[in-house]
């Protein structure tokens, strides 16, 4: 089972900063889950709506420049990170799922992860692009087939995990407190892995991993690694 930090490394560093980018690298996570955002014509590394909750700046992300966000502090000396910023930090040494808040266009996302392809030490095969927004997942696969997708989701629908499949998904990305044993058969009977969030509790990991999950999202990627070698 994967172990992803989820927007970075956050229990050991400020969520989302280039601080818990680094954080999770050294900590050998398999995968860096982030959040990103579009502001103007750049992408963002940024979880809220709004700014209060993790920066010292109020208001909308989205009624700020981009030169406003980077002036914002983000604790531990961190600013708003941009994607590019993030990609170059972590230059292709895990796994990345890049989780699409809000509206963004998806070729600029597709040209981002081509250009750390090219410019980078990234294959193709690291990225996993996610979202609720599934409106987003089928216009993007449409542009880039090559690039996994997750269907991200917080309920569990009467229909289970076909939403997934019908999106020709990678994988369902499921919340924990929505998940059983049920969900995961018809998840893996449809060919899609299952990757579950948040977890950082050490008797739902170990369930998780003998129910035969396929990876994680932790906000402690080490002690979730300590916690499964364990087993
Ligand atoms: O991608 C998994 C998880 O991050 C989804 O929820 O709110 O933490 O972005 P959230
Ligand atoms: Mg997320």
């Amino acid at each position: 089972m994967l172990v992803f930090a989820h927007r970075g490394a956050s229990a050991d560093a400020p969520e989302n900063t280039l601080l818990a980018m680094r954080t999770a690298v050294a900590q050998q996570a398999d995968g860096i889950e982030f959040d990103v955002q579009q502001i103007g014509n750049e992408l963002v590394v940024f979880h809220d709506r709004v700014l209060s909750r993790t920066t010292n700046g109020s208001g909308l992300l989205q009624d700020q420049s981009i030169q406003e966000l980077h002036r914002l502090d983000a604790g531990q000396e961190q600013t708003i990170p941009t994607l590019w910023q993030v990609l170059e930090l972590i230059d292709g040494q895990c796994l990345v799922n890049i989780e699409v808040k809000g509206h963004v266009e998806p070729q600029l996302l597709v040209s981002y992860i081509h250009r750390a392809k090219t410019e980078l030490n990234f294959r193709l095969d690291q990225f996993i692009v996610s979202s609720f927004n599934h409106h987003f997942l089928l216009e993007f696969s449409a542009l880039e087939p090559n690039i996994k997708i997750g269907a991200l989701t917080a309920s569990k629908p009467l229909t289970y995990a076909a939403f997934a499949e019908k999106l020709k998904a990678y994988s369902v990305n499921i919340d924990m407190s929505v998940l059983d044993q049920k969900y995961i058969a018809d998840a893996k009977n449809r060919g899609l892995k299952v990757m579950v969030y948040t977890v950082d509790n050490a008797r739902e990991l170990i369930q998780l991993k003998e129910w035969g999950v396929d990876a994680v999202f932790c906000n402690g990627p080490r002690k979730a690694l300590i916690t499964l070698n364990q087993m």
